[in-house]
């Protein structure tokens, strides 16, 4: 079939999705695939919540569309109080946008105005951390420390970001060292660099509270992100924390960062706030930053076309109406550790499971070449892209990715099911990744 949509994959003969049923997708031709990503970690109700849709439904009938220049609505401002009474301490408003890669360009501009508006234009330099992922989007990706995916656009980045480590433990604690010292190891080096920039030059620090996209479900180690809160306040830096993929209860609390008792200036969300049934996101911001920035200029110099889509926030609003009044936060503690059971079953003696990791319904396994030293995979093998048609051929949908270790070598498939799924699921989710990964590891180089 010839095509005029210019795909991700020009080449790619993608088979033609048509209908939801819960956590399944069922293709042109009838084939059903069980959703075991989410897509990327988006679809936390499944495919078809009929409350979410008749959502939708209603705000259609009253009002598509209303231009956030001209008006509020009644689903922006009742996402609004929903987002807010839920929210980490200090955060007092939410700013919407259509995707994650717009909640991060709103949080890196506020953050920067905040501090013009306070008088200290000097500041101007973000720091993130290697292998991370903040969005495709010029300064998403300038901020992102993922090496493939800067390459092409390196000239066209910001230049004032520097990388820091990530807390990688698998990878980066040093033999002999604890949890404990490896964490606070980050949290200097965290320091240094920002005596090295020189505190009064820089703006923010920006964190995935756990890894996501490029690292594969990686979580802090105890400490770590209660150490890093301290020094950015230490030094008036402005911490973000981008939940874009790890929050709205993927990874069994409302928002990641509360597991680590740890509270962000800026957060970041998207994906699961709206669980695909409209293109949704949001920035939160903590008062001082908000109170600053009405003292100032009086407005935000920023927004789009689409800020507060009111059937984009009336869906946002259903869905995380279902996620409170369902229960489904315990729901995915519970199923988080009957899959991690279930992984741990099936892999933990597997010779190309290095390690499996990860947080409620969030969990992903590293493959490696040799489990003894944990080497990678030759990339040129590019076991990730074929563990993902493998596993689609077998009816499964997995979010494999390479460049796990350095943003070259390295493969990891992460897990990011609807927190609807059931337990028969889950053990399908097992067989089927189990059977994919035995197939691709079974192919010729
Ligand atoms: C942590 C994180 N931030 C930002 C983004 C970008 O979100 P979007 O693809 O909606 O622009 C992603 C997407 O995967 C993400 O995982």
């Amino acid at each position: 079939m010839s095509s005029h949509v210019f795909h991700r994959q020009p080449g790619h003969a993608y088979p033609v999705a048509v209908a939801g049923d819960g956590c399944w997708i069922v293709d042109a031709e009838g084939r059903r695939y069980l959703d075991a990503s989410g897509g990327a970690a988006v679809s936390c109700l499944g495919h078809s919540d009929a409350g979410v849709v008749a959502a939708i439904k209603a705000q259609l009938d009253a009002l598509p569309f209303a231009h956030s220049s001209f008006f509020t609505s009644q689903p922006m401002e009742a996402l609004a109080d929903e987002l807010i009474a839920h929210a980490p301490p200090g955060i007092a408003r939410a700013w919407f946008c259509s995707s994650g890669s717009e909640a991060v360009e709103a949080a890196l501009k506020l953050a920067r105005q905040y501090f013009v508006e306070l008088g200290e234009p000097a500041r101007c330099h973000v720091i993130a951390r290697r292998q991370s992922y903040h969005g495709n989007t010029l300064g998403a990706l300038a901020t992102g420390g993922n090496a493939w995916r800067r390459k092409p656009f390196a000239p066209l980045l910001f230049e004032e970001v520097s990388h820091v480590s990530p807390c990688y433990a698998y990878r980066g604690r040093q033999a002999g060292e604890t949890d404990a010292q490896y964490g606070q190891r980050l949290v200097a080096e965290l320091d240094a660099e920002i005596r090295r920039v020189g505190a009064g030059r820089v703006i923010a620090f920006i964190a995935e509270t756990v890894g996501g996209a490029t690292l594969g479900c990686v979580t802090p180690v105890p400490g770590y992100l209660q150490g890093v809160r301290e020094v950015c306040s230490r030094h008036g830096v402005l911490l973000i924390l981008d939940e874009v993929m790890c929050g709205m209860g993927r990874c069994g609390t409302l928002h990641a960062c509360k597991a680590e008792g740890v509270a962000p200036d800026i957060l970041c969300i998207g994906k699961g706030l709206g669980a695909g049934y409209q293109p949704i996101a949001a920035m939160l911001a903590s008062a001082p930053i908000v109170d600053a920035i009405v003292a100032g200029r009086g407005y935000f110099q920023h927004g789009h076309t689409y800020t507060g889509h009111a059937a984009a926030c009336a869906a946002a609003l259903a869905v995380q109406r279902a996620i409170r009044e369902r229960g489904l936060l315990a729901q995915v503690r519970s199923r988080g550790d009957a899959l991690a059971a279930r992984l741990h079953a099936r892999f933990d003696a597997h010779p190309h499971v290095g390690e499996i990791r990860g947080r409620g319904l969030f969990q992903a396994l590293e493959l490696v070449a040799d489990r003894g030293t944990g080497a990678p995979f030759d990339p040129q093998r590019r076991i990730h892209a074929r563990l993902k048609l493998q596993a689609l051929a077998n009816g499964l949908m997995c979010y494999p990715m390479g460049g796990t270790v350095d943003g070259a070598a390295g493969d990891h498939v992460l897990l990011a099911p609807p927190y609807i799924v059931s337990e028969d699921e889950l053990d399908l989710i097992v067989e089927r990744l189990a059977k994919s990964i035995d197939e691709v590891l079974a192919q010729a180089v």
